[in-house]
């Protein structure tokens, strides 16, 4: 396991700094249920984002990922979710090689996405927008929508709304919801806080814990980092594209680079959009 925060090491760097190098990933990454080694992606050709990301998620595990705005987290996610084309390195579930497979087979496979931006039909209702989630596997549809009332009883309550019709929080349970249509063995969620008021982004928090509990693993790309870090079991921290810290939700609260780097100013701000 990765050390607690402390002073720096003899060479200078912290436990966390020292968690995120190749050598102790590969050492601690052994039999994740997801894992990313040396990934490197990016859009414009010639122009890598990621530039070597190494990323575990061990079985029952929530493992936040945070940074700057910019830093490739959006971008590690959608690499590992096959929605970008990974130019070098791996992406591994439960021992497969699935760097590069297509978003709609990792589905079948047992992996979720909620995107940034975006995440539902707003012309449909919760409902529709509940039968996309399930399109795959249209006869678990009435099961599956009960299994996941149990979580988010609005969805079931509101049924027949449109999803346009629904305030920020309540559509990021809708694309939630969608997402767990399909019983993932792993969620990966980015920042399902944003733009949300103090009491529904905890709320979100709060559910992202139920969730997990209810056998989900879980990743979570968060600006809200303090929230973030207090639910998650692990944390990383990418700059520009590159793994800067890693180590227990708590440690990285705790360390003093941390909080000088990223807590005192991203927490600070919150930032909204
Ligand atoms: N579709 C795209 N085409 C070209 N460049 C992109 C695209 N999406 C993101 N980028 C670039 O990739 C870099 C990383 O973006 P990414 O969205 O992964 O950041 P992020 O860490 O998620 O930031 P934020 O906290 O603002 O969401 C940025 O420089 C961004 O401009
Ligand atoms: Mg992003």
């Amino acid at each position: 396991m990765t050390a607690s925060a402390g002073g720096p090491t003899g060479n200078g760097l912290s436990p966390a700094e020292l968690a995120a190098s190749p050598q102790r990933h590969r050492e601690l990454a052994l039999g994740a249920l997801l894992r990313a080694d040396n990934l490197v992606a990016g859009y414009l050709p010639g122009v890598n984002i990621l530039q070597g990301c190494d990323f575990f998620l061990r079985n029952g595990e929530i493992v936040g990922i945070i940074g700057p705005n910019g830093a490739g987290k959006s971008t590690l996610l959608k690499a590992m979710f096959g929605l970008i084309p990974v130019r070098d390195g791996r992406v591994t579930l439960r021992d497969t090689d699935i760097t590069s497979a297509k978003a709609h087979t990792l589905v079948t496979r047992g992996v979720g996405y909620v995107p940034q931006n975006n995440n539902v039909f707003p012309s449909l209702t919760i409902e529709e927008n509940m039968q996309m989630g399930a399109y795959l596997r249209p006869r678990l549809f009435t099961a599956r929508f009960d299994a996941v009332c149990s979580l988010f009883p609005l969805l079931a309550e509101r049924r027949k709304t449109k999803a346009a019709a629904l305030s920020g929080g309540e559509r990021q349970m809708v694309a939630m919801g969608r997402a767990l249509m399909m019983e993932p063995a792993v969620l990966l969620l980015d920042e399902p806080s944003a733009g949300l008021s103090p009491m529904f982004a905890d709320e979100v928090f709060v559910r992202c814990k139920k969730i997990n509990a209810a056998g989900v693993s879980i990743v979570m790309v968060e600006q809200n980092v303090r929230r973030c870090l207090q639910v998650c079991d692990r944390g990383y921290v990418l700059d520009q594209g590159r793994n800067a810290y890693t180590d227990t939700g708590s440690a990285l609260m705790n360390d003093p680079k941390i909080i000088d780097l990223y807590l005192g100013t991203l927490a600070g701000s919150s930032r909204h959009r």
